[in-house]
Formats: structure tokens, C-alpha cells, sequence
């Protein structure tokens, strides 16, 4: 463990102050909601970028909860940092997408069991041939049996996770060959998690459908966030 790189230049962390199981979001105000209304004692252990990241407990048990931008080159150096040089051991994203068949409710939760993607970040970091990022399967699995029994509507499959929010040069259509949803950051976790031989799992909410152009209100937006947030709470005890 290189407990020397802490803190980093993108975390004011030392070393110890995270916990094993970190919570991540893209939005760091989402974080500090969730530290403020879920955690019991939450400590601030870093702002620098306004990346907020707090350690607490959640029914008695440590876990700390952080920020990660958006996009892949952005979650990817936080959840680096945190699984090579703060000593974290499971990461779980809790994000938004848009799902990609007609029949998937909005406010609905899709677990990306894998991701694929446009991006070039595997091969950036020298995997040259067709890897297949996954979640790991201990967290997948006690994702979708919490969610059952919280009675939330789930979907678990590949997701898309592109590099582009505005446009795509895709010509693969993705919805056929069964792939839920599209987001952002999913693939860069994954393939973190596996080159430092750690779990992820990302937890999403069906913000918008990309084929119907239906989307959330605020409000229900709130509803979707909060079942999602207290699915991967759960997840930790
Ligand atoms: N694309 C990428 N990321 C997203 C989307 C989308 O349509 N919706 C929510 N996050």
C-alpha cells in the first residue's frame, strides 16, 4: 500500500482517514446530502476542486462517501487514489442515466452488471485487446437482493458508457444488443477496480429515456436519487 502518496494533489485524505467502502457520485452537493441526512457523525476530509468527501458511520458501521466529477477521466483518478493509496476496498457508484428501451421506467434502478464504451481508457492504459469490465459479483448480487427486498423496481445488464453526453458517432446499436442504459463513468471504475484487484459496483437511476425523450421532474427525480442513495447504503451494513 502506498500510504506515502497521501494526501494527493486531488485529496486533502491522509492515509486512514477514508473508509474500506466509499459511496461515490458524480455531484459533490449529492454527497454532502447524503452525509448530512444519512450519516451519523460525518467528518469533512476533503474540498479541494469542491470534491467533497466525508467519513461517518451509517447504522454504526464506517463508510465514507465522495465526489468523482463526470466522466471517465474524472472518476477515474479519484477511484484510482482511493484503491491504490488510501487502502479502499469497494467503491459504489450511485449515478444517473438514460435508459435505452422504451419499456424501462423512468425512476427505475439499473445495476451495470458491465460496461462498455467509447472510450480509449483501457488501451490508454495498455490493454490492447476486447477486456469486458465487470461489477463485482458479491456487490452485484447483494444489490439486487436488497433491492428486492426494499421492493425497487431493478434492471441488471451492460451499460454504455460513453465519453460524449452531447452527440455520438456510435453507428452500434447498442439497445439491441441488450445494453440498459447509457451513462458516463461506469467502464473507468470497472477496469480500475480490476487492475488494482478491488470491487465496484455502479447504481443507476433512470433519469431520462433516450427513445422516448421522456424525463423525469424534479421531484420525482428526488424520489429516484433517495431510493437509489438508501439502496446502496444498505448494500454497506
Ligand atoms: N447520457 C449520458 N449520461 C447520462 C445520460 C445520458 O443520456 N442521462 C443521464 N446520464
Amino acid at each position: 500500500m502506498e500510504k506515502n502518496n497521501t494526501p494527493t494533489p486531488h485529496n486533502a485524505a491522509r492515509y486512514g482517514d477514508i473508509a474500506p467502502t466509499v459511496i461515490m457520485a458524480g455531484d459533490p452537493l449529492r454527497i454532502k446530502f447524503i452525509a448530512e441526512n444519512y450519516l451519523e457523525n460525518p467528518v469533512l476530509y476533503n474540498e479541494v476542486r469542491g470534491m467533497l468527501g466525508y467519513t461517518g458511520t451509517y447504522k454504526g458501521r464506517r463508510i465514507s462517501v465522495q465526489g468523482h466529477g463526470m466522466g471517465i477521466p474524472s472518476i477515474a483518478i479519484y477511484s484510482y487514489e482511493l484503491f491504490n493509496f488510501y487502502g479502499v476496498e469497494n467503491i459504489i457508484r450511485v449515478g444517473t442515466c438514460g435508459a435505452l428501451r422504451p419499456e424501462t421506467k423512468l425512476g427505475s434502478i439499473i445495476l451495470a452488471q458491465a460496461s462498455c464504451s467509447d472510450s480509449s481508457y483501457g488501451e490508454t492504459l495498455g490493454i490492447d485487446r476486447h477486456f469486458s469490465p465487470v461489477a463485482d459479483f458479491g456487490l452485484l448480487r447483494k444489490a439486487a437482493e436488497t433491492a428486492e427486498k426494499m421492493g425497487l423496481e431493478y434492471e441488471a445488464g451492460n451499460v454504455m458508457a460513453s465519453d460524449a453526453f452531447y452527440g455520438s458517432s456510435s453507428k452500434t446499436d447498442w439497445a439491441k444488443l441488450g445494453v440498459l442504459g447509457v451513462e458516463m463513468e461506469a467502464y473507468g471504475l470497472y477496469i480500475n477496480a480490476a487492475m488494482a484487484g478491488k470491487k465496484a459496483l455502479t447504481i443507476l437511476s433512470v433519469s431520462d429515456n433516450v427513445v422516448t425523450h421522456e424525463e423525469l421532474t424534479p421531484q420525482e427525480r428526488q424520489t429516484g436519487l433517495r431510493n437509489m442513495i438508501e439502496l446502496a447504503l444498505n448494500i454497506t451494513l
